[in-house]
């Protein structure tokens, strides 16, 4: 956190409803802090009429907005510029000041990418499961597009929305993409996958349950990423690990969504220093959480 406000700050904000829960303040104002950038960043809660709320900020100068549920899709109407991912996605959660206006990108789906290279998750070439069909699944799909894996199983409770993702995967990336229904898991071929848990099934307070419960399917699954990071170890990665695999929470995909959100505002490279420190930050902000 900066200790002087002065005549020249600039402000950024995230813009969603509800909005008390965020942690998007302590990541940016943290490193506003640390690396001595003139900046602050406050929660705002829209409640209704984004696209006066975008406007509005375009015209305060606010330098870089987030902007989460429930207006991810709804804010792409309101830019003058979008991010070819983001356009691909459908969904907006960062904006960066241009000409005129804002630039939409997705940093959620930066972010898990850069979570996934760091930890060596393995998607090229590999057959990936993906758990889940809702917003952050279409992020993922995406993801597992772009990084070229070999095959992809979109695996829903509610299969018709698994096989809507699966056709525009297929479209969009030329990815073989395949949509099973959740009740039909343990048909699924017998290969080593790397998996992405996507659903909300598990997150705070709802712990201790997951979306896939077939032993037969965990033996398969090598590598995974659970997308909750609340609590930091879901009982998908539980069961992910007593199968021998590696699994990692979704920590890391908040943080570097943050990190670069703030590297597009600030035009800077943040350095691994700093953001282990703020990884250690919202580390200790779970750790008691229940
Ligand atoms: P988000 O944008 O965070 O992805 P969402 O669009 O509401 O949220 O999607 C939630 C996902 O979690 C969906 O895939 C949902 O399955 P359905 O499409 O069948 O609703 C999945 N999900 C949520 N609760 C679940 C549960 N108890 N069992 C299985 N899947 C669940």
């Amino acid at each position: 956190m900066i200790e002087k406000i002065d005549g020249k700050t600039r402000f950024g904000g995230v813009m969603g409803n509800p909005i008390a829960h965020t942690m998007s303040p302590l990541i940016h104002n943290t490193l506003a802090g640390k690396l001595s950038h003139n900046f602050v960043y406050l929660p705002l809660h829209v409640e209704q009429d984004l696209a006066s709320a975008v406007k509005g900020a375009y015209a305060l100068n606010v330098l870089g907005m987030n902007v989460t549920v429930p207006y991810k899709s709804e804010v792409i109407k309101s830019l003058v510029d979008i991010d070819e991912a983001a356009a691909k996605i459908g969904a907006v959660n960062t904006l960066v000041r241009v000409e005129g206006g804002y630039k939409g990108y997705n940093t959620d789906y930066l972010g898990l990418k850069r979570s996934i290279e760091e930890d060596g998750i393995t998607i090229e070439g590999k057959p990936v499961l993906l758990f889940g069909a809702g917003g952050a699944a279409k992020a993922a799909a995406c993801l597992a597009g772009a990084m070229k894996a070999k095959e992809l199983y979109i695996i829903n409770r509610t299969v018709e929305k698994a096989q809507e993702l699966a056709s525009y995967i297929e479209e969009q990336f030329g990815t073989k993409t395949f949509a099973v229904a959740l009740t039909d898991v343990a048909t699924l071929p017998k290969q080593t996958y790397t998996a992405i848990q996507t659903t909300n099934w598990g997150m705070w307070p709802n712990t201790g349950v997951t979306v896939l419960n077939e032993d037969c399917v965990y033996e398969m699954i090598d590598e995974a990423v659970d997308i909750i990071f609340n609590p930091p170890e879901t009982e998908f990665m539980k069961r992910v690990k007593a199968h021998g695999g590696k699994a990692i929470n979704g920590l890391k995909m908040l943080l570097y969504q943050g990190v670069t959100a703030y590297e597009f505002w600030h035009e800077t490279k943040v350095d691994e220093a700093l953001i282990k420190e703020v990884h250690e930050l919202l580390e200790k902000e779970f750790e008691n959480h229940e």
